[in-house]
């Protein structure tokens, strides 16, 4: 491909919750970029959440395993890309709890195989590059009732999924240290917003709701999350990667922790409003259900790291973000009537039928 563009990014996982906000920015906001898409397109990506931008002509999209290390390399090879933003990944804990396998090939061996490519495709020539991996607060482990993860807070992964997402973290910085291979890395907190599918808790409870069916709260309900609006996460991301130093960590999150049932209970009023129930309506759905195997008591991010150095602030607040994305669920009834057909019914049946 000429080299008529300023830069050539390959974003993995761009069709998934995260990556499709990350790819629609980037496309948007750098005309001058190719942007180049690899995702497996699992049950997680959805090529509806890219509609408006798939005919820019600075946009590619492959549907690709990022595990399969021939076509990685080909992809390098050929588009001798500047830049990654690795955000491809299996993303659900209670999923891997039920099947770790698939978290381990997919977020360890995938991002290992991305490292290998960039590794041959960049020797000697690293200058200018970047590996920019996308990461999660989860490998700090779980906080109890006070203190906040920072850069420095020691990995501590408590669930499959946070194992396998620290592991590819490790395997990041040892490429940059044995390899010299440029990358950054971002932990970031929960995210919420359109185009999420309804197997996270804000998703899957809007969806509930709607249908008045059971909200399954785990446990006491008194788990700890900190919430961030999908598109300050990709606003961050942006900044990280032009502005961030390689080698460096950035936590990113909203200080903006809720205790769940504080959280079902607001996104239990504000779909009463919307629906035009009566108040109270919907917090009649809530059911305590047995809680998740291991469940991490408390995740808070200190984002202090990311706003003094490059300035970055959520733009929204909770519950400004959360009235958004109930309005966008609304408003985007055959979305959400693709992703829950199909296999969606299995999945729910299969997790939450026979669990009081
Ligand atoms: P998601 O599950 O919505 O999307 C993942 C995407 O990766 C999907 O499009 C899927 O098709 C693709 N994918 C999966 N396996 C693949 C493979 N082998 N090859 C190519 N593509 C593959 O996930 P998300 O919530 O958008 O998360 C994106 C990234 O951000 C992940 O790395 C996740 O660990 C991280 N993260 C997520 C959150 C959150 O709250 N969702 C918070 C912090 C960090
Ligand atoms: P989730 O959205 O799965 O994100 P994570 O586990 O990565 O933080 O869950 C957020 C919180 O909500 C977590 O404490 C588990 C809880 N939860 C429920 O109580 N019921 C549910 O059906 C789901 C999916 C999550």
């Amino acid at each position: 491909m000429a080299g008529t563009y300023q830069k050539k990014i390959l974003i993995t996982g761009g069709a998934g919750f995260i990556g499709s906000h990350v790819v629609r920015r980037f496309v948007q906001e750098y005309p001058n970029y190719l942007i180049y898409n690899l995702d497996k397109l699992t049950y997680a990506g959805n090529l509806e959440n890219l509609k408006d931008i798939e005919t820019s002509p600075s946009y590619r999209f492959e549907k690709g395993d990022i595990c399969d290390s021939d076509l990685v390399s080909e992809l390098f090879h050929q588009m001798q890309f500047d830049g990654v933003i690795h955000l491809a990944a299996e993303s659900h804990v209670d999923r891997s709890i039920e099947n770790p396998l698939e978290f381990i090939q997919t977020n360890i061996i995938g991002t290992v195989s991305l490292l290998n490519a960039a590794r041959e495709n960049w020797k000697g020539k690293e200058s200018g590059k970047l590996f920019y991996h996308i990461s999660t607060d989860e490998v700090y482990g779980s906080l109890g009732d006070t203190g906040l993860f920072t850069e420095t807070t020691p990995y501590d992964p408590r669930s499959p999924y946070s194992a396998s997402k620290a592991s590819s973290d490790h395997f990041v910085r040892a490429y940059e240290n044995t390899y010299g291979i440029p990358a950054i890395i971002s932990n970031c907190s929960n995210n919420y917003g359109p185009n999420h599918v309804p197997e996270k808790l804000i998703p899957l409870f809007i969806n509930n709701i709607k249908n008045n069916q059971s909200l399954p709260v785990y446990g006491d309900g008194k788990y700890t999350r900190d919430w961030l609006y999908v598109i300050d996460h990709a606003m961050a991301i942006d900044l990280i990667f032009h502005k961030g130093k390689p080698g460096g960590t950035y936590n990113i999150g909203g200080f903006n922790e809720w205790k769940n049932i504080d959280l079902i209970q607001l996104l239990c009023k504000i779909m009463d409003e919307k629906l035009g129930r009566e108040k109270g309506t919907s917090e009649k759905l809530i059911t305590y259900i047995t809680d998740r195997p291991g469940h991490d008591r408390r995740y808070a991010i200190d984002s202090t790291k990311i706003s003094q150095e490059l300035g970055w602030k959520p733009s929204v607040n909770f519950e400004e973000g959360l009235e958004k994305t109930v309005d966008w669920y609304l408003a985007n009834e055959e979305w959400l009537q693709h992703v829950t057909s199909g296999n969606y019914q299995k999945y729910y049946d299969k997790m939450y039928l026979h669990r009081s």
